[in-house]
């Protein structure tokens, strides 16, 4: 296990699209872990690859909601529905917070850390992590899609701990 360096804005690798993962390799298993672990050496609860450097379409998620740990890799929302307003954190953004328009339940696909292509519902904060994340993984940033952004003041509903 390793910890990655988490970038910060302006870095250019933040505003890169991501390269789809042709082949799921130990290396690439190998980034996924240490990905996770970054993640919670930060105390963050979701890490996308260009956050650390890696321009692979590749996410982890852990909400704390008792669901555990989502590896992503190559995830694609399918669709979308009931957008709703909600606190965004980022880590490579610290101390901004914003209200952010997303969906409140997404369907997603993506390959699992065995190459099974999965598809799945998803509902409320970790509906609002994927989004981020996948967000991430074609070089945008939550602070160009908020409708308020808080520099000095943490929004309602917005913690440490719900920053990715
Ligand atoms: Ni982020």
């Amino acid at each position: 296990m390793a910890i990655y360096e988490i970038l910060k804005v302006p870095h250019q690798a933040l505003t890169t699209p991501a390269k789809v993962v042709e082949k799921i390799t130990p290396n690439v298993l190998k980034v996924l872990d240490n990905m996770y672990e970054t993640m919670k050496f930060a105390q963050g609860v979701g890490l996308a690859g260009p956050q650390v450097n890696i321009l692979k379409r590749l996410a982890v998620v852990d909400v704390e909601d008792g669901q555990g740990r989502l590896d992503m890799i190559n995830p694609v929302i399918l669709e979308g529905r009931d957008m709703e307003l909600g606190p965004d954190g980022c880590l490579s953004i610290p101390g901004v917070y914003g209200d952010t328009k997303r969906y409140k339940w997404i369907r997603v696909r993506m390959l699992t850390r065995d190459g099974e292509v999965v598809e799945f519902e998803e509902t409320d904060f970790r509906a609002r992590a994927i989004q981020h994340e996948i967000d991430h993984l074609d070089g945008i940033l939550f602070t160009t899609k908020a409708v308020r952004l808080y520099r000095d003041e943490v929004p309602v509903g917005a913690t440490k701990k719900r920053t990715l």
